[in-house]
């Protein structure tokens, strides 16, 4: 079995196929998913959606780019859904300096509240970091590295990286690594066994051989096997590892070890 740790399931993008795209995901052995919640108003629309559906979990926050969305009364919304056992992490949260789509001190200030709501929760943060790695490293002694959290998609540097391991943190990979481009084999190998997640990010990044094409849970397998091959496991192994890591970040029961 795979567990797409993130993907977006409440993107417009399927609005006419969500319950086939559900359907989809299990035929090919993707039996567990959290569709991702990018404000208070997605967070209460993916718990909703997610609540009555076997394997799907969902989470509550307000992305960077929606940053300037992030006001007392949506945060209040988010912190009230992280009471419902199905809302499983806060998030996505963070820093995207490549977009600039909220100005920056917006952003600090938003994923700055978020990381409260982790620790007052006890639940973990699913963080986005673009182009801002100085900046997420000093938010990791600014109190990020208190709560336990997941650089997701990750493509930042070798110093962020090593940061997010020292704090305990959860390393996850998107349809990226499968990419002609991809320059990140040794990081994706330096991430300990026990923190290593896979994802879409759906309807985003659609790994090779299908890019170009609208993402979605099924194509988890193209981007787990290019991980399982740069870390010599098979593709069981590692779907296997990645679903028990997703199962113990998430706090959800172990999914066992096999395939
Ligand atoms: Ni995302």
């Amino acid at each position: 079995m795979l567990f797409d740790s993130h993907c977006h399931l409440t993107a417009d993008a399927f609005d006419d196929d969500r319950e086939a795209t559900l359907t989809r995901a299990r035929e090919a052995g993707v039996t567990r998913l959290v569709t991702i919640a990018s404000d208070a108003d997605d967070a209460e629309a993916a718990l909703e959606w997610a609540r009555p559906r076997d394997g799907v979990w969902s989470t509550a926050g307000v992305h960077p780019h929606e940053a300037a969305k992030a006001t007392p009364e949506a945060l209040a919304r988010v912190r009230a859904l992280l009471d419902d056992p199905g809302v499983v992490a806060v998030g996505e949260c963070g820093l995207d300096f490549h977009y600039d789509h909220a100005p920056r001190g917006v952003q600090f200030a938003a994923f700055r509240a978020q990381v409260a709501l982790a620790a007052e929760t006890g639940l973990p943060l699913v963080v986005h970091c673009r182009d801002a790695d100085d900046e997420m490293g000093a938010e990791f002694d600014a109190g990020a590295a208190e709560v336990t959290g997941v650089l997701h998609c990750f493509t930042g540097g070798d110093a962020l990286l090593d940061r997010a391991l020292d704090a305990g943190w959860y390393v996850s990979f998107s349809g990226i690594v499968t990419f002609k481009r991809f320059q990140g084999a040794e990081q994706v190998r330096r991430v300990p066994a026990s923190r290593l997640l896979v994802e879409t990010d759906a309807p985003y990044l659609a790994p090779v051989p299908l890019r170009g094409r609208r993402n979605e849970p099924a194509f988890v397998a193209h981007t787990a096997e290019v991980v399982a091959r740069m870390r010599g496991l098979d593709l069981g192994e590692l779907a296997a590892l990645t679903a028990a890591n997703a199962a113990r970040f998430y706090g959800l029961p172990d999914t066992g070890t096999g395939p």
